[in-house]
């Protein structure tokens, strides 16, 4: 066992861990932040996709012990503390960018990711930005029309698909 402490969500988050824990059971488990999902385990449906040191990773890829002193954020720190969504959830609300929901916290936070890194991405980037994220229920339409949405940028052409 292995003792790790990490900063979630702007605030200090310890544990004791084992060695093959992997980081997206430390979230859930440990810190119950069950809002990070583990839909695969496998690395491949990205719905466990948090921030890591500023990095989008699937937490389920990624042992608790490597993300010791790490700064981590998950997708209950992407709204305020008032509880008013990002400008990406806002625009997943808006734009019906979900059904079920299992993929959403991931979509979510690789969308914020690819903002960050690319303001004002083309339909064609966003798809295939989304690339590691699997969702079963949208068909992604509209999942990639509110992100183009919150990014500031004119949707309507994505509408009238
Ligand atoms: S649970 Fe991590 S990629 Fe599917
Ligand atoms: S909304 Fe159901 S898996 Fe994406």
């Amino acid at each position: 066992m292995t003792q790790v402490s990490m900063t979630v969500n702007g605030k200090a988050a310890k544990g004791t861990v084992e060695g093959r824990t992997l980081l997206s059971s430390f979230l859930r488990d440990e810190l119950n932040l069950t809002g990070t999902h583990v839909g695969c385990d496998t690395s491949q449906c990205g719905a466990c996709v948090v921030h890591v040191n500023g990095v989008a990773v699937k937490s389920c890829t990624m042992l608790a012990a490597e993300a010791d002193g790490a700064e981590v954020a998950t997708i209950e720190g992407q709204a305020a503390p008032d509880g008013t969504l990002s400008a990406v959830q806002q625009a997943f609300q808006d734009h019906h960018g979900l059904q079920c929901g299992f993929c959403t916290p991931g979509m979510v936070m690789t969308a914020v990711k690819l903002l960050e890194e690319n303001p004002k991405p083309s339909e064609h980037e966003v798809r295939v930005h989304l690339e590691g994220n699997i969702c079963r229920c949208t068909g992604y339409h509209n999942i990639v029309k509110a992100i183009m949405a919150a990014s500031g940028q004119d949707v309507g052409a994505i509408a009238a698909e």
